[in-house]
């Protein structure tokens, strides 16, 4: 099979790549080295694969790209929640115009194989909550007067209690919060749009917090696994939002891979959306602590700021028995397990690993 994947020098595909080619499928990939994520062409990437360093939003680029193709393996994505609304522009051409670029070169080509998308848990907003009284129920938008109170958690819409969150079930309603997560909305929607028009199958995986080597290092887009990380490293105390008590499920990036690549090998008609996480949510200040051990004894105490991020949401974490069943997706992975080791995996290096950053240009396998 030859297999496009978009953002292949990225984090997740990166090692959806090496998972390719270890199978023995061809496969070229295109990635615009995007400077919020990449100083340098990374030194990891599989020199198996063929790369196309360019912007998906370049319809030549893409028509090139997809040209013979048997799958598509969509991973590119500006990810995070950003520095702020100033990001709009950068957010939805990276994530909606890029992927509709891409389905035009795709429908051109009347290309009718499977399309895997890496979509994300922001689609959901708030994760899922119960209320004692009055069952599900849906956490309305935080109320910036509560946080500036300190008062983090959700409380019922019907009787203001208090809310216990559950593991997010792939039917939950989207309820996107921000600007990033309302553009991977749209990349799912675009892609289903796509799939039902020319009779291709289309498998949207949500991931939960991806962590894992290659993660790029602290910069505004890197998720909060990176940040403390690179904290503990420079000596410095990480520091947790509101009260470090809200959950997340954090998923190693190889089993990320291995779902994408069950994704791309499932039957054929088959089109489905399926969390992808480790099963194990944790807190955030859990998190600090597995980091932490790595460094200790000298591992300085993680800082309570009691601050909020406008846009966060308290807890979202999953329930992945969709992706055990369709996808036979068993995290080998415990967030306990890899964070440990995480601590100490290389990241991806901002400063001098790599070469310079080519204009467009194509490199063959093997190059
Ligand atoms: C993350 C990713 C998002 C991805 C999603 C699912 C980033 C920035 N976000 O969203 O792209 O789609 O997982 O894979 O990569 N926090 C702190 N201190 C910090 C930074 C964050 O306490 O210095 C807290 C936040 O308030 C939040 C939690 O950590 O409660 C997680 O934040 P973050 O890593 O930014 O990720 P998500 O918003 O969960």
């Amino acid at each position: 099979m030859r297999v496009l994947v978009t953002g292949g020098a990225g984090f997740v595909g990166s090692f959806v790549i090496d998972g390719l080619v270890a199978a023995g499928h061809d496969v070229i990939a295109v990635d615009s080295l995007h400077p919020h994520a990449h100083r340098r062409v990374p030194d990891y990437l599989n020199p198996r694969a063929e790369y196309v360093w360019g912007d998906l939003r370049d319809a030549a680029v893409v028509r090139t790209a997809v040209a013979g193709i048997d799958a598509v393996s969509h991973q590119a994505s500006m990810v995070g929640l950003g520095v702020d609304f100033g990001d709009v522009l950068d957010y939805v051409t990276n994530n909606d115009l890029a992927t509709a670029t891409l389905l035009a070169a795709l429908h051109e080509q009347r290309f009718t194989g499977r399309i895997v998308l890496g979509s994300s848990m922001v689609v959901y907003g708030e994760g899922r909550y119960r209320c004692r009284d009055h069952g599900i129920v849906r956490a309305g938008p935080r109320d910036p007067r509560r946080l500036d109170r300190a008062e983090w958690e959700p409380t019922c819409p019907c009787c203001g209690r208090a809310l216990v969150a559950e593991p997010v079930p792939e039917e939950a309603s989207v309820d996107p919060r921000n600007v990033y997560a309302a553009t991977k909305l749209h990349q799912e929607h675009l892609v289903e749009a796509y799939g039902r028009e020319h009779g291709s199958s289309t498998i949207v995986l949500r991931y939960h917090n991806v962590y894992g080597p290659r993660m790029p290092a602290q910069t505004p887009y890197a998720g909060v696994a990176s940040i403390f990380r690179s904290a503990y490293q420079a000596g410095e105390a990480p520091r947790l939002y509101e009260d470090g008590a809200q959950k997340r499920d954090f998923v190693h990036v190889s089993d990320v891979a291995r779902a994408n690549i069950a994704a791309l090998r499932v039957a054929p008609e088959l089109s489905t959306t399926c969390n992808i996480a480790s099963g194990h949510p944790v807190e955030i200040r859990r998190v600090a602590a597995a980091l932490a051990a790595a460094y200790e004894p000298c591992a300085p105490e993680p800082v309570v700021t009691g601050r909020y991020r406008i846009g966060d949401v308290r807890h979202v974490f999953a329930s992945i028995e969709r992706a055990r069943d369709v996808l036979g997706f068993s995290p080998a992975i415990t967030p306990e397990q890899g964070l440990r080791e995480f601590a100490v995996a290389p990241l991806r290096d901002f400063g001098n690993a790599g070469r310079p950053v080519p204009g467009l240009e194509r490199s063959a396998p093997g190059a």
